[in-house]
């Protein structure tokens, strides 16, 4: 079968970038408090990894979530051996699998290709016939769908050109934000969503006001923070859940599948230990290295505290216990599998690499950072100084040789639930 075409196509609205080159940002003093969270420009309008495929993008720095793809891998294929088959024959409707959270680049296609070949497998096997798959690639209107549209038709990168050359599905687009409706009433057969769950709707007002006991001075995020801090990003984490559950609830069609791999940490931790370990902690970007280049800026005058403070970074780990107790809040799943994993940051032949070319390692943390929270920052500080902060945070990673050595969780918490 030849790659169907797309059903429907959604183009990307103004991305971060787009915003901040809008403005006057030529000057490296330039920033602006018209963007911090909770003013005129909402999260929403700015959170997403950075598009293309330049060797900042998303799509070139995205091994971490590559990981959780493959570890989700045979929990997903499982799922799919016991779900329900819809379809009597292939006159029937199609069959509709959404990506929430989907980015660009290699990890999206392959997930959608896991669950479409599954599906496609027992239809053969077990009914004798092959139906009609659509895949809706959903994801904030800032995310690059240009760049993921360029992938679905064929022009890509070499490292998708395997995936896409059996792509058995029509495509669409779906703006929007997975806290929010994004389909009618049961529509969905299976949605999907990974490495993604973990980033909030929005950052709690109370975190950047001075005045508020949960004001969160001198981080860019919450492990280790005082509890109120804490506290307020869990009560945002629980309403955000909450919100993601009933929307799925309402589009998920009974018999269908929810599969969500989200940041975790592990039961036993507390909200304010968010990374599980102590040499996690040193060395996750979000952490030492991130609040030292955010103190450089501060120290030579480039910005001043308020701005400092003004950034936080919109990410929570979920305990299995705070999934647990949203899903049976909402009501109307199934829970089949629930667990915690570790992913590696990366392999032990990397590591031993790296530590013999620090200044790569330096370039290719620096790069995940870029790919990850690059919109965002460029958002608060503009281009100019963002770059700096970058640049910052990759020589103080370059050279402390010391954190180099530790090694790096990441947790993840992986459900497969079924529609009620
Ligand atoms: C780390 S990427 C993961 C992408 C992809 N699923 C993968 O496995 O590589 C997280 C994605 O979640 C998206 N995201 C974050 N908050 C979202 C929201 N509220 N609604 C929809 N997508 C969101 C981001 O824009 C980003 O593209």
């Amino acid at each position: 079968m030849e790659s169907p075409p797309f059903s429907s196509t959604m183009v990307s609205s103004a991305s971060a970038k787009d915003v901040a080159s809008e403005t006057n940002s030529s000057a490296i003093e330039w920033h602006s408090r018209r963007w911090t969270w909770g003013g005129p420009i909402s999260l929403h309008r700015v959170l997403c990894m950075q598009g293309g495929d330049d060797d900042g993008s998303y799509a070139k720095n995205s091994d971490a979530p590559a990981s959780a793809v493959t570890l989700s891998k045979p929990l997903l294929l499982n799922a799919i051996q016991s779900m329900k088959l819809f379809l009597a024959s292939k006159h029937d409707d199609s069959l509709r699998i959404a990506d929430l959270g989907c980015a660009t680049g290699y990890n999206t296609l392959a997930t959608v290709n896991m669950v479409v070949e599954g599906l496609r497998k027992r239809y053969v096997e077990e009914l004798g016939f092959e139906p009609e798959f659509e895949a809706f690639f959903s994801d904030l209107p800032s995310n690059d769908f240009n760049y993921l549209f360029r992938t679905l038709s064929g022009v890509v990168p070499a490292d998708c050109s395997r995936e896409m050359s059996r792509r058995r599905y029509f495509a669409a687009g779906v703006p929007g934000s997975f806290y929010h409706r994004l389909f009618p009433r049961a529509k969905l057969h299976v949605a999907v969503s990974l490495s993604a769950l973990h980033w909030l709707s929005q950052i709690p007002e109370a975190v950047t006001n001075k005045s508020s006991p949960a004001w969160n001075r001198g981080r860019a995020w919450i492990d280790g923070a005082k509890d109120e801090v804490v506290e307020a990003y869990a009560r945002q984490s629980e309403e955000d859940l909450d919100d993601f559950l009933r929307c799925r609830k309402e589009e998920i069609v009974e018999g269908g599948m929810l599969f969500m791999l989200m940041g975790g940490r592990p039961s036993s931790r507390q909200p304010c230990d968010q990374l599980g370990d102590p040499d996690s902690r040193d060395k996750h970007p979000f952490t030492t290295s991130m609040d030292q280049a955010w103190q450089e800026l501060l120290d030579e005058g480039l910005i001043d505290e308020e701005t400092r403070d003004g950034f936080n970074i919109p990410a929570y780990m979920r305990s299995t216990e705070e999934v647990e107790r949203a899903m049976a809040k909402c009501g109307g799943f199934e829970i089949q599998r629930m667990e915690y994993r570790r992913i590696r940051e990366h392999s032990e032949e990397k590591q031993e690499e790296w530590s013999r070319d620090p200044a790569s390692y330096g370039r290719s943390k620096a790069n995940l950072v870029r790919a990850t929270l690059g919109p965002i920052v460029e958002a608060h500080l503009g281009r100019p100084l963002a770059r700096e902060l970058f640049d910052r945070f990759q020589r103080r990673v370059s050279t402390d040789l010391g954190l180099l050595a530790k090694t790096c969780f990441y947790g993840v918490i992986v459900v497969c639930a079924i529609r009620k």
